[in-house]
């Protein structure tokens, strides 16, 4: 009876891409393991670890930039896109890395930063060298703003602000115009107008894929192409208490007109005919379930899928992202659950709760106290049970946890560093309410060292580490977690396993349950004849719910967090502090 349905099956659907399958995780690289002792992470470090990797059974790493780069932003500012920065090792060794993790069927994908280069690319020192340079149009250069002086406060060409803080212009004296910048000042905005720049950016990618690489994490990937008016202006954006005194550029710079087109000649400049065993996948900041499903329709040949950044802006208050407010989980479910319903006839979902800008999420959306092996297993079951390809950030499987840092000096990043001078500037916060903001924001909190064992410094680096080790390294390490069966890291391993052995987890459609409800996450999926139902507890207190028509007796367990899992009884299932349960309904039609 099952082997007739599977064969049904295969006839009328189209095979799957394989990334429906399939796991990705996150390398960054700095913060990964350091061989040569001088306190960064390394390539070496990584192919030291591949066996780790495989271990846990992922099927593609993202490798955050590598790239020659003087480091402003932590290599998302490129000087060589065709050669690796000395601090991280060589091209050869990449190389040896891909090799390494292709022998153990992993994949490679790159992190590809094109909205913007580093000042110190050899594009723009020739762009800046002159007004007339053959590259001046490769970036956006614009002329102080008309009736007042170049290089004053207010005469930028536009009242846009960065996103680290400050106007988004720099002056250049050079020449006496200003460069647009979204980001630092050393990481200068491409003009994707400029069909000049687009082909030298689709050689270079074809030069990666030639090299071997299996795909593309995309940079803010939806930034590139601006709202540039006939005459060459571009628009101020809206002034509020959160932007002030600078404009919001979001409007002009995100989604804008060109973006999809860019990105559609892309597809048949880069991947045309040879895409399908690449994975594309876009970082995409403002972009609605609307954009999502635009991007990732394969019709469309654009990407495979996006990152939405909605769920991890539902505990930002009115002050942005630095101003916490608490997560209410009847938000998460209505964010996430409009996600899968919008891309559930076309499009796909990336998922994620981790990357290394965010903060951790068993400090964040958990409890990294007294709960918080629970509480990361429990939110690993809710995001890898949703429909979508999940992403582990490195360290993640280890239920690691926030940085925890009580003083400005412990900060390294840009962005929150930026923050500080900012806040501090503005009079409007005491430290203590910057340092509060930073402990629960900044992205150095998942950019503390990867904590492989209990040794000094938790034996990611001989060396000085560039940023402190969390201190927590001696109870929370790779080590102990893989000889503990019952570890957060073993539980991964059970979740992504299940994820290549599934069908329903893979392509099941996906039915949010209890929408209303404040503690309790509860879905379906479901694929012919079988249907899975997923229960999360988010809170650290037992919690009853009636869930009749979906608790059939006969259900079987197929993972949960708790030794002896909770048991439905009469159509209501009470669940135990941060329970995740997942039960399997066959049917017999
Ligand atoms: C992306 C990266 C982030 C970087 C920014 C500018 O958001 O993930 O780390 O700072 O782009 O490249």
């Amino acid at each position: 009876m099952t082997s007739r349905l599977l064969t049904i099956d295969k006839r009328k659907r189209a095979p799957a891409p394989w990334w429906t399958r399939a796991v990705v995780y996150q390398v960054y690289a700095r913060s990964f393991r350091d061989c040569d002792g001088d306190g960064i992470g390394d390539l070496r470090g990584v192919l030291r670890q591949v066996d780790y990797l495989a271990e846990l059974g992922v099927d593609a790493v993202w490798l955050s930039p590598v790239y020659r780069s003087p480091q402003d932003d932590n290599g998302y500012d490129i000087s060589d896109y065709q050669d690796i920065d000395p601090l991280f090792g060589t091209l050869g060794g990449l190389d040896q890395l891909i090799a390494a993790l292709h022998e153990r069927g992993i994949k490679l994908l790159m992190d590809l930063v094109v909205n913007h280069t580093s000042d110190e690319h050899p594009w723009f020192a020739e762009s800046r060298s002159s007004a007339d340079n053959p590259r001046r149009d490769w970036y956006w250069w614009r002329p102080a703003r008309a009736g007042m002086e170049p290089g004053t406060p207010g005469a930028e060409p536009t009242n846009w602000g960065s996103l680290f803080s400050g106007p988004a212009w720099q002056y250049d004296t050079a020449t006496g115009e200003y460069y647009l910048h979204l980001f630092s000042g050393k990481q200068p905005d491409l003009n994707w107008e400029n069909p000049t720049v687009r082909r030298a950016i689709y050689a270079m990618m074809r030069w990666w894929l030639d090299r071997g690489v299996d795909g593309f994490r995309m940079d803010v990937i939806n930034f590139i192409s601006k709202d540039v008016r006939a005459d060459g202006s571009l628009p101020d954006g809206p002034v509020s208490g959160l932007s002030g005194p600078y404009g919001d550029p979001g409007k002009g710079t995100i989604n804008g007109p060109r973006v999809h087109e860019f990105l559609q000649e892309m597809h048949r400049e880069v991947f045309a005919g040879r895409r399908d065993a690449l994975l594309l996948v876009g970082e995409t900041p403002g972009a609605t379930v609307e954009d999502g499903l635009l991007f990732s329709d394969p019709r469309r040949g654009e990407l495979d899928m996006v990152f939405t950044f909605e769920h991890v802006s539902l505990d930002q208050g009115p002050g942005g992202k630095f101003d916490h407010t608490p997560l209410d989980l009847r938000d998460l479910k209505a964010t996430l659950g409009r996600w899968q319903a919008g891309l559930r006839d076309a499009g796909w979902n990336a998922l994620y709760w981790d990357n290394h800008d965010q903060p951790r999420i068993v400090s964040r959306f958990g409890d990294d106290g007294a709960w918080r092996r629970e509480s990361a297993t429990m939110l690993a079951t809710i995001l890898h049970l949703h429909r979508g390809t999940p992403y582990v950030y490195q360290g993640e499987e280890l239920g690691m946890t926030n940085a925890h840092f009580t003083s400005f000096d412990c900060y390294r990043d840009i962005e929150s560093l930026r923050h500080v001078a900012q806040s501090r500037e503005r009079g409007s916060l005491s430290d203590d309410q910057i340092l509060a903001g930073l402990a629960a924001a900044s992205r150095d909190n998942a950019r503390t060292p990867v904590q492989w064992d209990a040794s000094p410094n938790a034996g990611f680096t001989t060396g000085t580490p560039w940023i402190a080790v969390n201190p927590n390294y001696r109870l929370i390490n790779a080590e102990a977690e893989r000889a503990d069966p019952a570890s957060v890291f073993h539980y991964y391993r059970r979740l992504i396993a299940l994820r290549h052995q599934d069908p329903v987890v893979q392509l099941g459609d996906f039915t949010m349950l209890l929408p209303e409800h404040p503690y309790v996450y509860a879905f379906t999926r479901r694929l012919d004849g079988t249907r899975l139902l997923v229960l999360g507890n988010f809170s650290g207190s037992d919690q009853t719910v009636g869930l009749a028509g979906h608790l059939d007796s006969g259900a079987e367990l197929v993972i949960g967090n708790y030794p002896e899992p909770a048991q439905p009884l009469d159509g209501s299932v009470t669940v135990r502090p941060w329970e995740a349960l997942v039960l399997r309904v066959t049917h017999p039609w």
